[in-house]
């Protein structure tokens, strides 16, 4: 009797929902339509240098469309090319990619599906490089990467943070405040663009365009003036005032890439309330943006790719990332996408339309 094909696929870089979506998309095409055996690797490239891995069985991802996060676990900070050994919190990084390979002929998988963001996909990006067989699904809340319009995880988020902005609002109006809502996104301002849009922000601050503190300042006393007691600013956390820098909250030194931002609002919240007096309060979404169950639209989306991903594992069309433009579900080599991230170009038509409506971005 023919021997299965086994082929592999793991989660990986920050969770997101819809991650379990695109790997439920994954393993039931693979076993419905290939009959292929599938081994689901554990914690992302983690378990891939540890050789960490497990049987998946279709029963194992039914079920899981509407589960938020990964039933595989992830990691953001393991790269086998800068693998970081910590000693305490010093960390060492090395190459480990060879142990990768040998892993990959260990678990005697041909080929494999990774569900992950641009950090993934430059380490991908180096694998198939290096002769593995390796096809990639685009997720993260921070909707920046290459190659496609819209990745899985992006949709829910901006749901969460368009829920946050409108219940603050409420606050806002009773206590006649600046309210502050700092969304992830890392050097991208996708988030707080649209969840900005969506909430009817007053003020939306990207990393895309930085900000002079003196305009956000008269666009509140002008509000005021108008009668308008509150003003509600959504601030992406990458954000940074002309000729300053991004606020970091933490440097995570084993990781692929250390700095994690955060805080930009109190540091806003402060400047804003020293100079008008009117006060001010500041609120970070962080993780809670990644949480939860999907949106159908990400689980639509993620059963989209996931099963486009199949179709170029079982033609054989590795070193490619799936993606959607203009509708259009298409495949993008990874030289295309590693090592780069997508923002938001100054002449988006989004940020055009939110000045049309009277939206401030701090830059007048
Ligand atoms: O890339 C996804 C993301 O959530 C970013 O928006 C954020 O800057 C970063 O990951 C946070 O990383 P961590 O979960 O390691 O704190």
């Amino acid at each position: 009797m023919n021997k299965k094909i086994r082929i592999g696929v793991l989660t990986a870089g920050g969770d997101c929902p819809g991650m379990n979506a695109a790997l439920r998309a994954v393993v039931k095409k693979a076993i419905l339509e290939h009959d292929y055996e599938v081994m689901g690797i554990e914690d992302g490239y983690e378990g891939m240098i540890r050789n960490r891995y497990r049987h998946l069985t279709y029963g194992d991802v039914s079920g899981i469309i509407t589960t938020g996060g990964t039933i595989l676990g992830t990691s953001n900070s393991a790269d086998p090319y800068a693998y970081a050994a910590r000693h305490g919190n010093q960390a060492t990084k090395k190459d480990v990619s060879k142990t990768v390979l040998n892993n990959i002929n260990k678990m005697g998988i041909e080929s494999l599906v990774c569900i992950g963001g641009d950090g993934s996909f430059s380490v991908a990006s180096r694998l198939a490089a290096d002769g593995v067989s390796i096809v990639g699904v685009p997720k993260t809340i921070d909707n920046d990467v290459m190659g496609t319009e819209v990745t899985i995880g992006f949709d829910t988020a901006l749901s969460v943070a368009t829920e946050a902005i409108d219940r603050i609002h409420s606050s806002a109006q009773s206590h006649h405040r600046v309210m502050i809502v700092e969304v992830m996104g890392r050097n991208a301002g996708w988030l707080a663009l649209m969840s900005g849009i969506a909430g009817g922000g007053d003020i939306i601050l990207l990393p895309e365009i930085p900000y002079n503190i003196e305009n956000i300042v008269s666009r509140v006393k002008e509000r005021s003036r108008r009668g308008k007691k509150f003003t509600i600013i959504v601030v992406s956390e990458g954000a940074k005032p002309v000729g300053g820098q991004v606020v970091v909250k933490r440097l995570v030194n084993y990781s692929a890439d250390p700095v994690r931002l955060g805080g930009i609002s109190f540091t806003l919240a402060e400047q804003i309330e020293g100079i008008t007096g009117i006060e001010t309060r500041a609120l970070v979404l962080g993780h809670l943006l990644r949480g939860g169950t999907p949106t159908a639209t990400d689980r639509v989306l993620a059963t989209s790719l996931g099963t486009k991903a199949m179709d170029l594992i079982s033609s054989r069309q590795y070193g490619y990332m799936v993606g959607i433009t203009a509708n259009q579900i298409i495949k993008v080599p990874f030289t295309a996408v590693a090592n780069r991230q997508r923002t938001v170009p100054a002449d988006s038509s989004l940020i055009t339309s939110a000045r049309s409506v009277g939206t401030c971005f701090g830059d007048s």
